[in-house]
């Protein structure tokens, strides 16, 4: 059994449009391009290209798995985040575009220091650590910290990709427990979320993403809070800690940087306009 690649897009585009996936054109030509090894362009250029039974299966059964909700991200095994494509599984959290201004706020406050020391605590797959690597002019020395074993494996993954693990150490710890030096630099998007919220989620992320990467009690924010009280340890004078906050604890994790006695605190919003990042200042 055979079909053309025209044949196989638009079958594939049929069922994922019926089955509501926002998406469809993109997500088939993502899971063809993914089996064939072939560029996206290319499936439109070679219309009449033969896949056969051995091929067809695995695409179809990557189509059954996202049917039922699974994230094309894990299927394909990558994602990208600030440009760049980064390897991911199961055991990490699904890099997200509103992280993206963790970066933006990370590499601004460490511009002008000459060889920054950086950590990306709750790292997951690195992404926001390598992405603030590719973008100093000065490359900076990295920790990528997480409690997770199999999350640091893919983020040992993704260094491996971006080639910097000769600037990277990796260190598998919960939260500061294993961490016993200072930076400059603190960016830590941790879970937030909480428990209530979690089952309310859509179950393409309920179902399949770490739930340890999301939820925290307290609310969802003990972790954040923990993060912040133990970060004035680890951060050098007029060091800079970048959070990823919820939607609805700015008022709440801003009270809780002056109380612990940060400085400069800054409440920057994402794209969609939601109050999604807090940096802030560690003077002695
Ligand atoms: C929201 S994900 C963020 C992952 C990645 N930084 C990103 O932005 O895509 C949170 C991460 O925190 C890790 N984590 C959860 N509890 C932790 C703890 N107590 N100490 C260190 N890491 C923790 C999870 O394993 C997960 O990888």
């Amino acid at each position: 059994m055979s079909l053309t690649l025209k044949e196989l897009f638009n079958k594939i585009f049929k069922i994922l449009n019926s089955k509501k996936i926002e998406n469809p054109g993109l997500e088939a030509n993502m899971i063809i391009s993914h089996v064939l090894k072939i560029n996206n362009e290319k499936i439109f250029m070679q219309n009449n290209k033969k896949v056969y039974k051995k091929n067809l299966s695995k695409i179809y059964k990557i189509v059954r798995q996202r049917i039922q909700d699974k994230p094309m991200a894990y299927l394909v095994g990558n994602t990208y985040f600030y440009s760049n494509k980064f390897y991911v599984n199961n055991n990490v959290l699904i890099p997200r575009p509103e992280s993206e201004l963790i970066v933006e706020l990370g590499c601004k406050s460490i511009k002008n220091t000459k060889d920054p020391e950086i950590l990306d605590l709750c790292c997951g797959s690195g992404c926001i650590g390598i992405s603030i690597y590719k973008n100093l002019r000065w490359k900076p020395q990295i920790v990528f910290s997480d409690i997770s074993a199999k999350a640091l494996k893919v983020c040992k993954k993704n260094l491996n990709k971006f080639r910097i693990k000769k600037n990277s150490i990796v260190i598998e710890s919960d939260l500061f427990k294993k961490i016993d030096r200072k930076f400059n630099l603190i960016v830590c998007n941790p879970p937030y979320i909480k428990n209530a919220d979690f089952l309310n989620l859509d179950n393409t992320i309920r179902s399949y993403e770490p739930r340890s990467a999301l939820v925290s009690s307290d609310n969802g924010t003990n972790h954040l809070k923990r993060v912040i009280k133990s970060s004035k340890k680890r951060l050098y004078d007029n060091g800079v800690l970048v959070v990823e906050i919820g939607y609805n604890q700015s008022k709440e994790i801003t009270n809780f940087f002056k109380k612990q006695g940060f400085s400069d605190i800054v409440v920057s919003k994402d794209l969609s306009g939601i109050k999604r990042a807090i940096s802030a200042k560690w003077k002695k």
